[in-house]
């Protein structure tokens, strides 16, 4: 899709502001031209859904705790999401050349200094969560939201899950706990991490904003799997084709085109309805309700 001007004029301004706040925080200084690998993977590309969906969700909740700490929490999880990718991409893994339209982290660096890079960005993320000023115990929870979205249990887990699958049929069930794991909890996260930043931590709202988070995290890696069918290496800016070619376990190779596309869009009617849940004024919801839009209409 073609993004609402409503949502553009949300987001862009938004986008200019994590964009300046991560050029800060990753220091070009970092020794043997760690920092400049580190760039390299976070700065300048990326569509960067999940800082836009901490801050949609603060802002959903009202005023958050500090506008500071919302900005920590969705640079912290855009650190962790390029991580993701640079250790993703690596010939270990899926072995890619192409990753937001430049050539990937190990191809420019090498592989140690991508290996380390990942490293590094993973840490720095849970450096950004606590500076000594702010609110000790939202940064807390922020940590754990974090740590366990990005573990075993989180997106590490879902990878690993994937890897031990090349070339096997997956049970749809599988299929869904591998999505949900390797890329649905960092979405989820997002979500969480803005409530939080908004004083929420258990009740009615939290538990459908988790339903929400979870539903769209799913509808993510599902349209993920069909672009890689439907789109081309330009318009994504990573390889296309490289899931059939790998033979990766996919919704599309499990269910055929068609239906993983109408298994994305049903996915997103349970999303706004989780949406609808939490029982919040239609008018604060907006924005949430066009990034789901977004990620299940989108074209790269
Ligand atoms: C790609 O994520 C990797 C997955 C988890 C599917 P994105 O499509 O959000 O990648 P960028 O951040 O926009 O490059
Ligand atoms: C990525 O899944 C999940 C991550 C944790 C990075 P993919 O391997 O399908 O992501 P792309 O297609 O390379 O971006
Ligand atoms: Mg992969
Ligand atoms: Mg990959
Ligand atoms: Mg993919």
């Amino acid at each position: 899709m073609s993004l609402s001007p409503a949502l553009l004029e949300w987001m862009q301004p938004r986008l200019n502001q994590v964009e300046q706040a991560l050029n800060l925080w990753i220091d070009a200084a970092a020794p043997a031209q760690l920092g400049q690998a580190m760039r390299y993977a976070v700065l300048d590309g990326g569509k960067r859904l999940r800082p836009l969906l901490v801050m949609a969700t603060a802002q959903a909740l009202g005023d958050a705790t500090s506008d500071d700490a919302v900005m920590r929490a969705a640079c912290a999880l855009e650190l962790i999401h390029a991580y993701s990718l640079v250790h993703d991409d690596m010939p270990c893994m899926d072995n890619d050349v192409l990753r937001r339209g430049k050539p990937t982290v190990h191809v420019q660096f090498g592989q140690a200094q991508a290996l380390l890079a990942g490293d590094a960005l993973q840490s720095l993320a849970f450096e950004l969560l606590t500076p000594e000023e702010g609110d000790a115990a939202v940064q807390a929870r922020c940590c754990a939201l974090l740590a366990r979205a990005s573990g075993y249990w989180g997106m590490a887990g879902g990878q690993a899950i994937d890897l031990a699958h090349v070339g096997q049929r997956m049970t749809l069930e599988n299929l869904q706990q591998m999505h949900r794991l390797k890329t649905g909890a960092l979405l989820l996260c997002g979500v969480q991490m803005g409530a939080a930043c908004a004083g929420f931590s258990q009740g009615p709202v939290w538990h459908a904003l988790e339903r929400f988070g979870q539903t769209l995290g799913l509808a993510f890696q599902v349209v993920d799997d069909v672009l890689d069918v439907t789109s081309d290496s330009m318009t994504l800016g990573k390889t296309a084709g490289k899931d059939a070619q790998a033979e990766k376990p996919t919704y599309v190779s499990a269910l055929g085109l068609d239906k993983a596309q109408a298994w994305a869009d049903e996915l997103a009617v349970q999303a706004h309805q989780a949406l609808t849940d939490t029982g919040l004024p239609e008018e604060p919801l907006i924005t949430l309700r066009e990034l789901t839009r977004w990620v299940v209409q989108r074209k790269h």
